[in-house]
């Protein structure tokens, strides 16, 4: 009776894992997200911060109607990357609801204000700074081997996807956060690109070293063009900020140079990167791409998104659903751009490639 009983625990628990369902856990394939307010899924509701999604209307779409920490009117980009992994969305590092089987699906170490540098976002008071994220990558790590043992832990993280989306903030909330900002008074503008670019290297290099394989870094959006900057910066006719364009395109260009050597250096495809500010590319899906969902004054783009915000009722029209923020819908499009684009957009592959090579090399746990 006994070996009945373990004998048919057996076949429950590997038909389970065969569906990639473990014990009421939806698992895909594990996926762990850093970074800051793009990718955040509610890590600073845990903090006392200034920069934080939870309370109303942030997550007026989403599944809940609540707010959950991320900012978006609904779903975040890595949540439409978990549906695409087959998984549930991945919880926050700092939520107590992150424990036992629920470390098999990955993990969400991102805080919404944080930049490459340390100094990025002090004026949010408490957040969880790029080094510290990867901190909690390693203890992250120390729990998953408490349950399955060293051996599969690595071979979880090795086979695991990776989202990082960092740099913005260092631009908005650092170098141009005031006129005359120390970082602006230290460095020229490209001298302070390749500085960003030097240090986000080390944050890439120790993501490898903690065993990350397969990683998805995102260049800075249009931040020239989003509703905050147009009504701090713009020009008279919609113009975006030459100067915050400008900014964009120099990170961009050579963060993509950064990626190619990384990989080149590693002798393999480890680092994917998305190009994110071609302004051109969603002009014609939504109505409206200046003014946000959310906000006052000029473009929506003065302070907060809160309840005594304007709301536009058909969010779906919107590019922009705060101030910084895409939509639900535009994450939509650049998921799906993430999964099928050519390399105009995601260099050197796109991830439906990534995921179809790997599991033909049997790549995951
Ligand atoms: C940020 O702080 C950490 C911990 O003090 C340090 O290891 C890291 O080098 C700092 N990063 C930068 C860019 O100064
Ligand atoms: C995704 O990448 C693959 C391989 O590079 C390519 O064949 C495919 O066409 C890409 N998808 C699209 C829509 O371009």
């Amino acid at each position: 009776m006994a070996n009945f009983l373990v004998f048919t625990f057996y076949i429950v628990l590997v038909l389970s894992l065969a569906n990639g369902y473990i014990n009421g856990v939806d698992a895909g394939r594990p996926f762990f997200v850093f970074g800051d307010s793009l990718v955040d899924n509610g890590n600073n509701n845990f903090l006392a911060t200034l920069a934080r999604a939870d309370a109303p209307p942030y997550g007026i779409d989403y599944p809940t109607g609540r707010p959950t920490g991320r900012f978006s009117n609904g779903l975040n980009i890595p949540d439409l990357i978990s549906k695409e992994l087959g998984s549930e969305p991945t919880l926050p590092y700092l939520s107590p609801k992150l424990r036992g089987e629920k470390l098999l699906v990955g993990a969400n170490f991102a805080s919404a204000g944080v930049g490459i540098l340390n100094d990025t976002g002090f004026q949010f008071i408490e957040l969880i700074r790029m080094h510290k994220q990867l901190d909690h990558f390693e203890e992250y790590q120390k729990k998953l081997s408490v349950i399955i043992g060293d051996e599969k832990a690595i071979r979880l993280v090795n086979g695991a996807l990776v989202l990082i989306s960092c740099g913005g903030n260092d631009f908005v909330n650092n170098y141009y956060l005031m006129s005359n900002s120390l970082r602006s008074r230290q460095y020229d503008l490209p001298k302070f690109v390749n500085y960003l670019i030097t240090e986000y290297k080390k944050i890439l290099l120790r993501l490898y070293d903690l065993g990350a394989r397969r990683v998805i870094v995102t260049g800075t959006g249009p931040m020239g063009c989003v509703p905050a900057e147009l009504a701090l910066r713009g020009g008279p006719n919609d113009e975006c900020s030459a100067e915050l364009e400008r900014a964009a395109s120099l990170y961009n260009s050579q963060l993509f140079k950064m990626i190619v050597e990384l990989n080149r250096e590693k002798g393999s495809d480890v680092f994917f990167i998305v190009r994110m500010d071609e302004k051109g590319d969603f002009q014609t899906e939504f109505v409206e791409t200046k003014e946000a969902c959310c906000g006052q004054g000029p473009y929506n783009g003065i302070g907060l998104c809160t309840l005594a915000s304007n709301i536009c009722q058909n969010r779906e029209d919107y590019l922009f659903w705060d101030s910084f923020h895409p939509s639900e819908k535009a994450n939509k499009l650049i998921v799906e751009k993430i999964m099928t684009a050519s390399t105009e957009f995601i260099y050197p592959m796109n991830l439906s490639t990534i995921l179809a090579l790997d599991s033909k090399n049997n790549n995951t746990i």
